[in-house]
């Protein structure tokens, strides 16, 4: 089977086997899930999913941006094999293993920075940012937060009070985190502030000390400004170069740490190992999860070591870097540096490249963002109001869908392209022909 490389779909969508499973699914599991279309996954490899039909679909999603190094890489499945013949579990909290030392190794000589660093492992993005605001507190004494309209750091309590990307996911759970100001993201699509890009004076930026430290918190009781360097759940949305320097500058100047949360973006995906390396800056802590170890479940923070100074007691986790995990990460972390990450980047221009022109060649496309295989394409119903169209951006996913394409949403009406770091320049042209042809059917409806 490793050697299909595009769709074939056998039967109806969803098959008959798919609609029993989704049937009981509907019965027995949360409805809290954001299920877009019914795919019900069996297996995978490379880029490819086979459905329990038998059906084979193209991945642009990865699992949400995961399986860094495609679907069951060989290398990765026998990582975990051996891994877990040898040692499962042993936690780190209480006790040592090799495993743990040399992925923090790995880690941090890739983490932005040239002094020493220490890691914190977790279990998810989530957990990853929990840790980071309770690093920044305890290392700072401080207590208020900043982050971003837009971004989504995550769902447990402390994190979802950074995260302020869709309200459905705060509904219903305060009181949150007190402390926690958020500020308009630099979208420059739709500037907040209504400027130009060239003439902002990247005011996105500037308001922090202009008015937020003079009206609404003095800069030296914030702890951090969690920032993420390319929104992901809020629509593929880069932050401008400019506007990271400038958040960085103003960071060190009050003695805020600056926290990058790279669970999306980060390790290869956009063609670097992180996002925040396209603007040169040096993040106090990285957050990183998803696709640092190819599907097993595995977070971690990244900090200057003078800054992890907490005693023993203060933060642990009891799965926190279990060693299979771990042990993926290093295979991953390898097959990455071996060539991935280069992948990663010369497939993202091949994909930004054949983009360019979609805004003046479809009317319902109102822009492309992003960077390496991380790509967005939101949909608008009008190019001159900008007026999203949320509606057409789900009939895509739809569509593509059943022409064997996994695609995700992302943001109001953006298209999320993030498919695994292994996929080559054929299948993301067959991913981009099919996008334009449900496209195209759209737009002659209209
Ligand atoms: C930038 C970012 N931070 C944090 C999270 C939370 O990660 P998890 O779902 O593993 O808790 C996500 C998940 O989508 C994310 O994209």
């Amino acid at each position: 089977m490793a050697e299909i490389r595009f769709p074939q779909l056998k039967t109806d969508l969803p098959g008959p086997k798919a609609r029993q499973i989704i049937q009981l699914d509907d019965q027995m599991i949360s409805p809290s899930y954001t299920r877009a279309y019914p795919l019900v996954a069996s297996r995978g490899y490379g880029a490819m999913v086979e459905d329990v039909d038998g059906n084979v679909f193209l991945d642009f999603a990865a699992g949400i941006a995961v399986v860094a190094t495609g679907h069951c890489h060989p290398r990765v499945v026998q990582a975990i094999q051996k891994q877990a013949a040898e040692l499962i579990h042993m936690s780190g909290t209480d006790f040592y293993y090799t495993h743990m030392v040399e992925f923090a190794q790995k880690l941090a000589s890739v983490t932005p920075g040239a002094g020493p660093k220490r890691v914190f492992y977790t279990n998810s993005g989530t957990e990853a940012v929990e840790a980071a605001i309770k690093l920044a507190r305890h290392a700072t004494r401080r207590d208020k937060l900043v982050a971003f309209l837009g971004c989504f750091h995550g769902r447990t309590m402390g994190s979802l009070s950074l995260t302020a990307s869709k309200s459905v996911q705060r509904k219903g759970f305060g009181p949150l985190l007190p402390g926690v100001i958020h500020l308009p993201y630099p979208y420059c699509y739709r500037c907040p502030y209504n400027l130009e890009p060239k003439s902002c004076g990247i005011e996105c930026a500037r308001v922090l000390e202009r008015e937020i430290f003079k009206k609404l918190a003095d800069p030296e009781d914030i702890a951090a400004v969690f920032i993420e360097p390319i929104q992901g759940e809020g629509g593929y949305v880069p932050a401008p170069v400019e506007f990271l320097q400038e958040l960085q500058r103003l960071c060190r100047k009050h003695g805020i740490l600056l926290v990058v949360d790279e669970v999306q973006s980060g390790m290869g995906r956009t063609g670097r190992w992180w996002a925040c390396e396209h603007a040169g800056i040096e993040p106090d802590i990285l957050c990183v999860a998803k696709g640092i170890a190819s599907g097993m479940p595995l977070g971690a923070i990244v900090a200057r070591a003078e800054l992890m100074r907490w005693p023993p007691g203060a933060h642990a986790s009891t799965f926190g870097g279990n060693p299979v995990c771990l042990a993926a990460a290093l295979a991953t972390f390898a097959l990455l540096e071996g060539g991935l990450i280069e992948n990663a980047r010369r497939v993202g221009e091949h994909i930004f490249a054949r983009l360019a022109d979609w805004p003046q060649r479809h009317r319902i496309v109102g822009d492309v963002r992003g960077r390496g295989l991380m790509v967005g394409i939101e949909l608008v119903r009008d190019q001159k109001t900008k007026e999203p169209a949320q509606d057409l951006r789900d009939e895509i996913v739809d569509r593509a869908f059943r022409k064997g394409l996994l695609l995700l949403g992302a943001g109001e009406s953006s298209l999320r392209l993030c498919p695994p770091l292994v996929v080559d320049t054929e299948q993301a042209d067959f991913a981009l022909d099919t996008i334009e042809t449900c496209i195209s059917e759209l737009e002659r409806n209209l």
